[in-house]
Formats: C-alpha cells, sequence, structure tokens
C-alpha cells in the first residue's frame, strides 16, 4: 500500500518505528503495512497527510457522536483554555457535566470522573467489590471492557481454549496471573438459562456482573430482554450490584442503553461521546453504590484519585456535547442508523452475498456470515470470514469511507442521508468487487 498515495504516511510511520514499538500507542489503529496517519477532521470528513478524504464511519471507535472540529465544543474548549486546564481544586464545570448526566437516566443518582473508560469500568469493579464485601466478578465471554486485568479475561477466547457451555476464563495478556483468572467467572451472552445456573453457583462470592448491552467485540448484538431481566433478578435476589458498560453503548438515545433495554443497573461506565472528544470516563450509580466513594467519614471504602480526574477541558467539552444531544437529536441519527443497517442488509441480498448487519440506534457490524448470530462464539468470524471482511474493509478504505476492521461503523451528527447513501453505494460496489456470490461457493 506504500504507494505515492500514502507516501506521506509511510514516512511518518518509519519515523514512528525509531521510537515506539510497533511505530504508535494504540493496538487498533494498526493497519498493515501502516497506518494512514490524519491530518485534520471537519464534519463527518477527515483529511489524511497525503491530502486524501474519508467519509468517517468510525468516529474515534464511536467518541465523535458530532464529528471532527465542532464549533460549539470547539467554543466552549476556547473559553476554558483562557481559564486554565487543571487545579488541585474541584470546579463547578464538572457539577455541571454531573447534574447533566444524572438528569438523563433513573439510575444515575451520583457520578464520579476518570480519565477514560478503562478506568472507569475499574474504578466500578473496585466499588463493587468495596460494596459487598466479595472478592470475584461475572462478566461475558467475548465482551471488551478496557484493560483492567480482570475486565480482558475471556475477551478473545477461541474454541481451542474456550471450554464448553461453562467458558473457561481464557487470558487475554500474556502474563496475566492466575488469581486474577480465578476471580473472573465467564457468562454466555445471551444465553439466559446457563448464565443464570453459573451467576447462582458462585452468587456467595460474586461482587457484581459486568454486561455491555451490546457488546462490540462480541457482536454488536443487542442484549435480549430476558437476558437482562434475568442478571437485574438474579443479582438482587443474591446481593450482587448490576454494572452496566455503557462506554459506547451510551449513545444508543437520550437515557442510554438502560433507557432503551428498560433496565436499571446499580453501577454504570461511561467515557466516550460524554468527553466531547477528550479524554474521560465516569462512573455513575445509585446513591447506596457510590457512596464507597465518599471521603467525608476518613478513608473511603474504595479511594478514587487520578491527577486529571475531571478536568476542565474535558467537562465542559463533554457538557457542550451532551447538551447538543437533545430526544429529538437523537431520533434523526438513530434514523441515520436504521438506514444504514437496511442499506446493507439490502446490498447483501441484491449482491446474493452471505453477510449480515448487527447492532442499533446509531452503531452497526457488518458480518460476512448468514448464520444467526445469538452470543460471542456465533459472531466470532472464521478465517475465511475474516477474509472476505478485509477484502470489503480495503476497498472501502480505497474508496474513501472509513470503518473499523471488525466491521464496526458509527455514525455522527453532521451526517445525513446523502452521506448514508454515499456510504451504501460504496459497500455495493465492495461487494460487487470482492465478494464470492452464494451460489458460486455452493
Ligand atoms: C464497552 C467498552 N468499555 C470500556 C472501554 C474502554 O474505554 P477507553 O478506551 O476510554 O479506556 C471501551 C473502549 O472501546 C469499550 O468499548
Amino acid at each position: 500500500m506504500s504507494t505515492s498515495t500514502t507516501a506521506q504516511s509511510a514516512a511518518l510511520f518509519d519515523r514512528a518505528l525509531d521510537v515506539m514499538p510497533g511505530g504508535n500507542s494504540r493496538t487498533t489503529v494498526w493497519h498493515a503495512p501502516h497506518p494512514l496517519y490524519a491530518a485534520s477532521g471537519s464534519g463527518c470528513r477527515i483529511t489524511d497527510v497525503d491530502g486524501k478524504q474519508y467519509l468517517d464511519f468510525l468516529n474515534n471507535y464511536t467518541s465523535m457522536i458530532h464529528g471532527h472540529a465542532n464549533p460549539v465544543v470547539a467554543e466552549a474548549v476556547r473559553r476554558q483554555l483562557e481559564l486554565g486546564t487543571c487545579f488541585a481544586m474541584p470546579t463547578e464545570t464538572e457539577i455541571v457535566l454531573a447534574e447533566l448526566l444524572c438528569s438523563r437516566a433513573p439510575g444515575f443518582e451520583r457520578v464520579r470522573f476518570t480519565n477514560s473508560g478503562s478506568e472507569a469500568v475499574m474504578m466500578a469493579l473496585k466499588a463493587a467489590r468495596a460494596r459487598t464485601g466479595r472478592p470475584k466478578i461475572a462478566k461475558c465471554e467475548g465482551a471488551y471492557h478496557g484493560s483492567y486485568d480482570f475486565a480482558e479475561v475471556s475477551l478473545d477466547s477461541a474454541p481451542e481454549t474456550w471450554g464448553n457451555a461453562d467458558p473457561n476464563a481464557v487470558a487475554y495478556t500474556a502474563g496475566t496471573p492466575k488469581s486474577v483468572l480465578s476471580d473472573v467467572i465467564v457468562i454466555p451472552f445471551n444465553r439466559t438459562e446457563e448464565a443464570e445456573r453459573i451467576l447462582r453457583a458462585h452468587a456467595d462470592e460474586l461482587a457484581c456482573v459486568l454486561i455491555d448491552p451490546m457488546p462490540n467485540r462480541a457482536g454488536l448484538i443487542p442484549a435480549a430482554t430476558e437476558f437482562l431481566e434475568m442478571l437485574r433478578r438474579v443479582t438482587r435476589e443474591t446481593g450482587m450490584l448490576l454494572v452496566f458498560d455503557e462506554v459506547i453503548s451510551f449513545r444508543l438515545g437520550y437515557t442510554g442503553a438502560q433507557g432503551a433495554f428498560g433496565v436499571t443497573p446499580d453501577l454504570t461506565t461511561l467515557a466516550k461521546i460524554i468527553g466531547g472528544g477528550f479524554p474521560i470516563g465516569a462512573v455513575a450509580g445509585s446513591a447506596d453504590a457510590m457512596s464507597v466513594f465518599d471521603p467525608r467519614q476518613g478513608k473511603p471504602l474504595a479511594p478514587h484519585g487520578g491527577t486529571f480526574n475531571a478536568n476542565p477541558i474535558s467537562m465542559v467539552a463533554g457538557a457542550a456535547a451532551m447538551e447538543l444531544l437533545t430526544p429529538n437529536a437523537f431520533d434523526r441519527l438513530n434514523a441515520l442508523g436504521a438506514r444504514a443497517r437496511d442499506g446493507i442488509a439490502h446490498a447483501f441480498d441484491a449482491a446474493g452475498i452471505d453477510g449480515q448487519v448487527t447492532g442499533q440506534g446509531s452503531l452497526l457490524r457488518i458480518h460476512m456470515t448468514s448464520v444467526p448470530l445469538v452470543d460471542y462464539r456465533s459472531a466470532r468470524a472464521t478465517e475465511a470470514q475474516s477474509r472476505a471482511l478485509a477484502a470489503v474493509v480495503d476497498f472501502m478504505h480505497a474508496h474513501g469511507v472509513l470503518m473499523a476492521e471488525t466491521g464496526l461503523c458509527a455514525l455522527s451528527t453532521p451526517m445525513g442521508e446523502a452521506e448514508v447513501d454515499e456510504f451504501i453505494e460504496i459497500f455495493a460496489a465492495a461487494l460487487a468487487s470482492t465478494g464470492q456470490p452464494r451460489h458460486a461457493a455452493e
């Protein structure tokens, strides 16, 4: 790919290799033979350092819900820059964003800010352990929750390692201590009976169940209502906390995934869209569950520090971005998401190629299989499916559309029907150019 059209990116990557392992600081931006380097972004378009423009259907992995360089967010940040960017003192900006979040979802009585979703998940799990006095956490097989040791267990377990219907706890990072694996109980996503049986068997030791109601890495399949209701019922009956990871899924609507799915957890982790394009994370929840962070009576049960927690730049950017997200803005964005999913499904049909699209609201994920997808195991791509998807994604990139290598796409508010239709047209061309029609494989 290092042709003249990517020469500047290739040169930057060569420089980067001398100072960073693999040339970067973020595994997910790696793209063979080298990543494309961004120069600037405006609205739903990005320009790379070689001057090529892209329609951005990835939006920094779902976080840039207003696209790039939104003028309202930029103005709020400019004003705050003049006033100072962080202090060893709290500021009113933190209260403003906390009030805004608490006004949105019934489960949010108290909020605390972190600098990333990974930190938010770590603090939520520590809070659950502190609140219950129990050591273990339960999570779904294949679900991504950031880089805390306990949260990444069984993120990429494979048929050789995942075990039977009771999933094994499988290490993700080399060197993960065995003690971490033994403190994580893995449940199958959307398999209500199996998951309930496993949770009840370990109930005495479990502090919480951590669940993303539409886990991207596990297929971006919405949780079945009966699955979430079972989790709410079992956690209540057994004294565990129910923790929703809405780092991505908070963009499903004005009241987040918990509003869309009608289940209120005890704790919720947030990040991405609530920072308006700046580093952020948050734990929100009931006053009771969040009381473990309260320092007023001396050392809290769950001490929580962080040099840049609630830094005013992230707070004002987040508040500006979230205020733009009215119920009407979500309705419009989600209708565009539905248009995109319909268009993709239609393109697969018209091309006679095995494939489907999952997701909800402004999120979608493309899969190169027609097999019904329920959970991580059914959604995990075979090698042939991965190759077929890679060909589609490469075609999309070459024709000026950015999306994740996993098939994940996220829409943004500067988009309209024209941009969605542009995406679908290029996607249909990608299938025509790279796809194996169903009858050809038979
Ligand atoms: C569901 C989920 N949880 C947690 C995280 C971690 O968030 P961050 O990248 O801000 O650390 C992510 C990141 O993509 C995520 O998708």
